[in-house]
């Protein structure tokens, strides 16, 4: 793909719609001609012979979709401009067509796995990663986790790599496993769009030929909220990935957002390398600037080097708390814990970013190291009474806490971000997770009639 120019076809789409001055007599209401005061809705279509339509895509759709399939070498790469949830319900619901035996799935995935695998009625098995103790965090399965829980009712594995944190499998090893025991590997990366532009490429899961792949573009890349890819590298009609979105998703996709999916490709695979060439100085000077304060930060070869996770406990801060600080001084992270803080940066943060942020650390950090550790949240193993299916059609009611023990949970509970249930739907209610979610500061909890 060397030497070979990315176009934007659905951008130029539109705009040549809009230039060429339409009469609008159809959906939607403003016409394009109501000034929003943030949204630009000129752009804002429906679909018209001259606009193509996501599901039947026979125009610039379809045109940019296969033209992304050809830049990432994939069978096929579908556009969702309803987020990376959108494409884990559709490979899921793929998975559940051709094979719908028991799936692997990590215990850490984020809330929209579990969904889909409820909705779907899937069977599933949970791997627990292991913990990294010196700054309380899960890691990524390992192919020994795998190992040990593959039985040979297993007809596919979905893995989070990245995690939330930036950390990723050895991606090789599993899919040399799931191609020796003729699996299906699908892979939630949503959190590793990027690596397929910048010096880590070796991340991205589709070097290793997975047969799924979910890149949620808007968490890392430039592309507005909502915009992600499903690639597919199975031998099966396009069309079929097209129907399997449409039972789940609107038949009114957003223009813009497939718009933005499609310059911000466009824009990575001709301009994406120079661009973190031209960042990577400016990112290292960062880190070092921090360190030098005296914070531990996350570094490994298998970590994403756009995450920067801080640990506060030699300062005897939590994450959460040192968060609170950051947002009254107008600062905004991507995630806190117990422990961390978790800054997500690009090549888009301004120069100045990076300053203000050690500015802050000089008038914010205490003097003086207290060290203090907080346990993290755990997601223990608890007894199962329903499946997640199930759950969905029972009635329910909302009860005292305290009273809770013994009693199936009706909904999935989480921290927001990272989107990791700390109990699920038809779990049992124990002692354990009264005492995390008291903590937390619930007071009720809805349990199944
Ligand atoms: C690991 C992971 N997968 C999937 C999702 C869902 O992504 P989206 O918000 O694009 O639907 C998230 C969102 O935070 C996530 O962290």
């Amino acid at each position: 793909m060397e030497n070979k120019i990315y176009k934007d076809y659905i951008t130029n789409m539109l705009r040549d719609f809009k230039a060429s001055n339409p009469l609008r007599f159809h959906m939607p209401g403003h016409k394009g001609n109501f000034s929003h005061p943030v949204l630009n809705l000129e752009y804002d279509v429906t679909e018209l012979s001259k606009t193509d339509d996501l599901y039947l895509p026979e125009g610039a759709i379809e045109k940019s979709e296969s033209q992304a399939a050809k830049f990432y070498n994939t069978k096929n790469t579908i556009f969702s401009p309803f987020g990376a949830t959108s494409c884990i319900f559709t490979m899921l619901g793929i998975y559940k067509a051709i094979s719908g035996k028991k799936l692997l799935i990590d215990r850490t995935s984020h809330k929209s796995v579990f969904n889909a695998l409820g909705a779907l009625n899937l069977d599933f098995e949970y791997i627990y990663p292991d913990l990294i103790s010196d700054f309380s965090i899960y890691d990524t399965l390992s192919i020994n986790n795998i190992k040990e829980s593959y039985t040979h009712d297993i007809g596919g594995i979905l893995i989070t790599s990245p995690n939330y944190y930036g950390i990723t499998c050895d991606l090789k090893e599993i899919s040399d496993f799931c191609k020796e025991k003729d699996i299906l590997l699908m892979v939630d990366n949503s959190h590793g769009s990027h690596f397929f532009f910048n010096e880590q490429k070796e991340l991205h899961p589709l070097t290793f030929g997975v047969d799924f792949c979910v890149d949620s573009l808007h968490k890392t890349l430039p592309v507005s909220t909502g915009g992600a890819l499903l690639h597919c590298n199975l031998d099966i009609e396009k069309s079929f990935i097209k129907k399997t979105m449409g039972v789940f998703y609107s038949s009114s996709p957003s223009y813009p957002i497939m718009s933005s999916i499609d310059s911000g490709l466009c824009y990575m695979f001709n301009e994406g390398e120079k661009l973190y060439k031209n960042f990577s100085k400016t990112l290292l000077d960062f880190k070092k600037r921090i360190k030098e304060k005296g914070l531990r930060i996350f570094e490994g070869d298998n970590f994403d080097n756009y995450k920067i996770l801080i640990n506060l406990s030699d300062f005897g801060l939590s994450g959460h708390d040192f968060s609170k600080i950051m947002n009254e001084n107008n600062i905004f992270c991507e995630m806190s814990d117990e422990e961390n803080i978790l800054l997500m940066v690009s090549p888009f943060n301004r120069a100045e970013d990076f300053d203000l942020f050690i500015d802050f650390l000089d008038k914010n950090l205490p003097e003086n190291k207290t060290f203090s550790s907080h346990s993290p949240t755990l997601y223990e193993k608890r007894e199962k009474k329903l499946s997640l299916h199930d759950c969905l059609f029972k009635s329910f009611e909302v009860i005292d806490i305290k009273n809770a023990e013994g009693k199936i949970c009706k909904d999935m509970i989480y921290n927001y971000p990272p989107g990791i249930p700390i109990i699920l739907p038809g779990e049992i209610i124990d002692k354990n997770v009264i005492e995390i979610l008291t903590k937390k500061g619930y007071n009720e909890i809805t349990i199944i009639k």
